[in-house]
Parts: structure tokens; sequence; C-alpha cells
């Protein structure tokens, strides 16, 4: 008998009503009603109940049939009695009535059921992802990123952008995160990189006149992991030549819009909103603030400067910043509940916190003695606070306070659900500092790389005063998360230079680890500029997950292990001995 499927299991309706079909898939559940047993049917397209009768030549065989088992069912589709319609999934209204079963391959019984209760450890699902890839939520979010994958390439095949695939062995240039090696069998000592971005690649591309390209193409960064890290991820890379930023942004914005109206019937509100980084730093603390939400930080350094408080006094005095947040409705916290925020705030590196309550349309604090009348009633109106409200103050280094505030901000927003989850608050952060100064390296670094330009007319300060120039970099960030960033780019092989130099990089260091740019900008570079989004990220909101794990297939955990093939594993001595190579701790090697 041919076993082949007429229809899938998500196909059959009332119209089929009659028909001989058969279904191939996977069993969800077998039930017993009493003498009747159900299958519940499961493939990608979705659920089938198949109901075997007593009567039915294949009712032994079905008595033995398990969860996972994968079969072929061949019967008639039949209209579900009153009362047995499920108006939750698409074939809801029909069963099958099965007349004969072959089974195709038997299932051990699974470490976690596929469908229904979800508690399951991640570790488990990540060492049987093929079972947890099964589940239909699972699939639902590779079918989102599946979509927007074609939506992004007809967008920019429409718009003339040539997609060119750029090499994933590449030389070794640590600017930022750390870079996974590859040794080299054939030139024994010598190591490729996996790109940490194209970037290189992209400019060249510009450089060789192909004006618009685009690539959706997997980075490799060996960093620290957090639920919106991978050391492997797929960027939505960009560039573009003879553009300044309001080229680029319009096409960003239109590709965003696109991609939420088709994948969530979202319109985008264009132009998106920019924001100079200035302005997100003192009024949320962060690059990458969440706008779904106000509760902004306020300075009130100048208020507290006149008070009789002396932490207040010393920070005020010292170029410090008294930074405060109104939350509307918390006067009534409880001593342990303040306590808890003013650990929250000590482990991010601040002092302390002082937690003042609004009574009255006064503060209701034993700290009122050191505040006059009118300087109380001064911060209550610059706070916008009302009675039950609560002032929390952080007074530190400014660069501490406002991180301190900032994580604060979300940190309660997310406990006092203000946050509306169904809210989408794009903006464009602009205006960064070219650089910024490591400590950890005693000399400026470039905060997004190092062939961003300087804003125009801010060339001379790049030696003198690197710390004051800005760069014409930007983010597009989207519910309190970088899913993009890029910037116009150095163009000229002498500014570049110049760049290198600010950057501490020798001229040699330089010629070594870019000379193949440095040279082809000085054979002829068009003005450039571009973009890279983070794909993950972008479809982790669009699926509403909140781990970048959920929406890729075979992610690594957050220790940057694949528990399922149990990668990074060892290998043998002969494979090193190829290679050249001997591990300095033979322990290691050894396990
Ligand atoms: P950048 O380093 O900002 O820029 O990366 C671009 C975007 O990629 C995402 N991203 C990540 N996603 C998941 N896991 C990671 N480890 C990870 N690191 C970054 C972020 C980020 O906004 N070449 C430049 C772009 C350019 O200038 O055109 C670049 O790579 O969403």
């Amino acid at each position: 008998m041919n076993w082949k499927r007429t229809h899938t299991c998500g196909d059959l309706s009332l119209q089929q009503k009659g028909q001989k079909v058969i279904l191939n898939g996977w069993i969800d559940r077998r039930r017993d009603h009493g003498s009747l047993i159900f299958l519940d049917l499961r493939d990608r397209y979705g659920l089938t109940q198949v109901r075997v009768d007593p009567k039915s030549s294949c009712y032994e065989e079905a008595k033995k049939l398990r969860g996972e088992y994968v079969i072929a069912v061949a019967g008639m589709v039949e209209q579900r009695p009153e009362g047995m319609i499920n108006n939750k999934i698409k074939t809801g209204e029909i069963e099958v009535n099965a007349s004969a079963i072959k089974v195709f391959n038997a299932a051990q019984t699974t470490p976690f059921i596929i469908s229904g209760e979800r508690n399951v450890t991640e570790d488990l699902r990540l060492k049987y992802r093929y079972l947890d890839l099964r589940r239909p939520e699972m699939q639902r979010n590779l079918f989102i990123r599946n979509q927007t994958y074609q939506i992004v390439r007809n967008y920019f095949y429409e718009k003339q952008f040539v997609e060119i695939e750029t090499p994933f062995l590449m030389k070794s240039t640590p600017e930022g995160a750390r870079d996974y090696l590859v040794p080299s069998r054939i030139w024994r000592g010598r190591f490729y990189a996996l790109p940490q971005s194209p970037q290189q690649y992209k400019q060249l591309l510009m450089i060789a006149g192909f004006d618009r390209y685009f690539q959706i193409v997997r980075c490799f960064r060996d960093e620290d992991l957090r639920a919106d890290r991978q050391p492997e991820f797929t960027q939505i890379d960009v560039e573009m030549s003879f553009v300044d930023e309001e080229d680029i942004f319009p096409i960003m914005e239109g590709l965003m819009a696109a991609i939420y109206r088709e994948v969530k019937g979202i319109s985008i509100t264009l132009p998106i909103p920019r924001l100079p980084y200035e302005a997100a730093m003192s009024r949320y603390g962060s690059d990458k603030p969440d706008l779904r939400f106000g509760m902004e930080i306020e300075n009130i350094t100048q208020f507290a400067a006149g008070s009789e408080f002396k932490i207040f006094r010393e920070v005020a005095q010292s170029d410090g910043l008294v930074g405060a947040l109104c939350l509307p409705h918390c006067a009534s916290y409880s001593r342990k509940q303040i306590d808890d925020l003013t650990d929250y705030v000590k482990v991010r590196g601040a002092a302390g916190l002082v937690a003042i309550k609004v009574k009255e349309n006064d503060w209701d604090s034993s700290l009122n003695k050191f505040f006059s009348s009118a300087l109380r009633q001064k911060i209550l109106a610059v706070m916008g606070a009302r009675s039950e409200d609560l002032l929390l103050i952080v007074a530190d280094k400014r660069d501490i306070a406002l991180a301190v505030l900032g994580d604060l901000r979300c940190h309660i927003a997310q406990k006092e659900s203000l946050i509306p989850e169904d809210k989408l608050a794009l903006a464009w952060i602009v205006d960064f500092p070219l650089f910024e100064y490591s400590a950890e390296e005693g000399r400026y670094v470039a905060r997004h790389h190092p062939f961003t330009a300087p804003k125009p007319g801010q060339e001379a300060l790049l030696l003198k005063s690197p710390g004051e120039v800005q760069a014409r970099a930007y983010d597009l960030i989207l519910n309190g998360m970088e899913v993009a960033g890029g910037s116009i780019r150095i163009h000229e092989a002498a500014l570049q230079e110049k760049m290198f130099q600010a950057l501490g990089i020798t001229r040699e260091e330089a010629t070594e680890k870019f000379g193949f740019l440095l040279n082809a900008l000085s054979y002829g570079a068009p003005p450039h500029g571009g973009i890279a989004f983070g794909f993950d990220r972008l479809i982790m909101i669009l699926a509403g997950c909140d781990s970048i794990r959920e929406v890729i297939a075979f992610p690594k955990t957050a220790s940057a292990m694949s528990l399922m093939d149990e990668s990074p594993s060892l290998v043998s001595p002969e494979q090193l001995k190829e290679l050249g190579l001997r591990l300095q701790d033979q322990t290691q090697q050894e396990g």
C-alpha cells in the first residue's frame, strides 16, 4: 500500500468530509476512552484527531502505539459529534476514522513531553534540542525568523542592494571582543579568525564599487554571554556608498516598518525619533533606554547643594550628580522593600540610596530637617511628585549615579508592571562620543569601531582632545535593546591613520593588522557608511521571547557550550600534531 500523505495534519476540515485520506506524522498523544482509542497526529502544519474503533482492523496495532511514534494513518474524514468540537485547532471539527496504520518508526519515551506542561529545564531542552524544536512554540519562532529573512531579502533586492558572501576565515584583527581562532594546518603556527562582523569586507566592497551591499551573516565573538548575546549570532549587515545619515536612516526605517507590517500587522510611525546620546544618558542613565515608560531621572544636584545634608553637598561640590526617580504610588514601600533596593544599588557600585516618602504634599522623612521647606517643595515640583509617591535618590560620581539610576528605573518598572507590553518604542541614538577611555588599557578605545568617522570639523580634536570628539555613529533601539548599530566611515587613508594614532595603535601595528584596508582606502574609496542589525534580537522581540536562545535553532548555553553535541570538545593528539599545536596544560587535554 502507498503510505504517502494526501494531506498534512493541518489541512482537513468539513470540506473533506467523507473522503479517504492518508496522514503522516508524530503521535502527540494517545488517549484511550474506554474501548475507543484517540490519537492526536502532529506535524509542522497542525494536529488532527484520529479515532480508532474497536472493530477497525488496525485496533490491535493502535493499542501498541506510544507518544512520538512516527506513523501513517489511512482513514475516512468524519464530522465530530456535537460537543466534541475543538475550536482551538484548525481541524477541530473533524476526525479521521482509521482503517489502517503503518508505523514508520517507534520512539523511546522522550525525556520531556513535547506538548503540554513546560516545566522543563533549559539544559534538558538544549540537550534534546531536536525534540524541543518539535514544540509548536519553537516552530512558530523559527517560522517568524524564516518569514523575516524573506522580507529582508526582498526589501533589499528591490532596492538594488547586492547580497555578497564574505569569508568566515579571515585575519585576526581583535579590536572590541575577543576573536575565535582557527589554526591553519597548511601554515603551521598561523591562525585564521572567525569574523566578529564583516565590517572590513563590506567597506572593501564599497571601494570595489558595489554601491549597495547587504548580507544576512553569521558573526562570532568570544565574549561573556547574556540572554541577548550568543558567541555566534546573525546580523543583517548593510553598507552604502555616497551617502550620509539622512540616506541610511530612511532605508532602515522602511525595513523595520516592512517587517512589523508583514510579521505583526503593526504600522510603525515614521520617521523614528532621534535622541542624542547625552540626553539618553542624563534622562535614562543608558544609551539604550527603554522608552515604553517615563519615570525619567531628574538631576537635583543644584537643590541638593543648597541643603544641609552633608553627603549630598559633598557630591555636589565635587562635580558629582544627585539624581532622583519618582515612583508613583510607592510611598507604602516597607522597610524591607527599601533595603532590597538599597542592596540593588550597592551591588551596582553606588554608595547608597535615599528614599523619601511623599505624604500630604510634603516629605515624610528623617531628612526633612536638612532641607528647608522651600527646597523640599522645589524638589517635589521638579520631580512632578504627588502625595503617596516615593522619591529615590542616588548621589555619586556622575557616571555611576546615572548608570545605577538607569538600572533602578528599569528594575522598578518591571516590578511595578509599568511597562506596556504591547507598546513599541523605537529611537535612534545619535551623537555618540567617538572614544571612551579604558582605564584597564590606559588608552582611549573606539566606542564603536576604529573605522567610524568623527563629526565633520572635529578631526583636529582627534589627537588634542579625543574625549570631546563626537562620532557619526548611530544605534537603533527598540524597547530598551540595541537592535542595530552603524556609522558613517572614514574613507580617507590619512584620517584613518590619524584615528589609529589617537587609539594608540602604532603605524607598524596598523599596517600589520589593517594594512589591506589602509591600502584600499588609498585607491579611491567613496564616502560610505552602513549599519548592522542584530537579527536574533529583532526576532526575539518580534516573537515576544526573553532570550535569543528561543529564536536560534541550535544555540549555545550561557557558558558557550552546546549540550547536544557536547562542544567544545577534546580533540585527538593526532589532530593537534597535524596542526603543530601542543597544549600547555596536558591535564586540560585529558579533561
Ligand atoms: P555591533 O557590534 O554594534 O556593530 O553589532 C551590530 C548588532 O549586532 C547585535 N549583536 C549581537 N547579537 C547577539 N549576540 C551578540 N554577541 C551580539 N553582539 C552584537 C546587536 C548590535 O546592535 N560592524 C558593526 C556594524 C556597522 O558599523 O555597520 C557591528 O558589528 O544588536
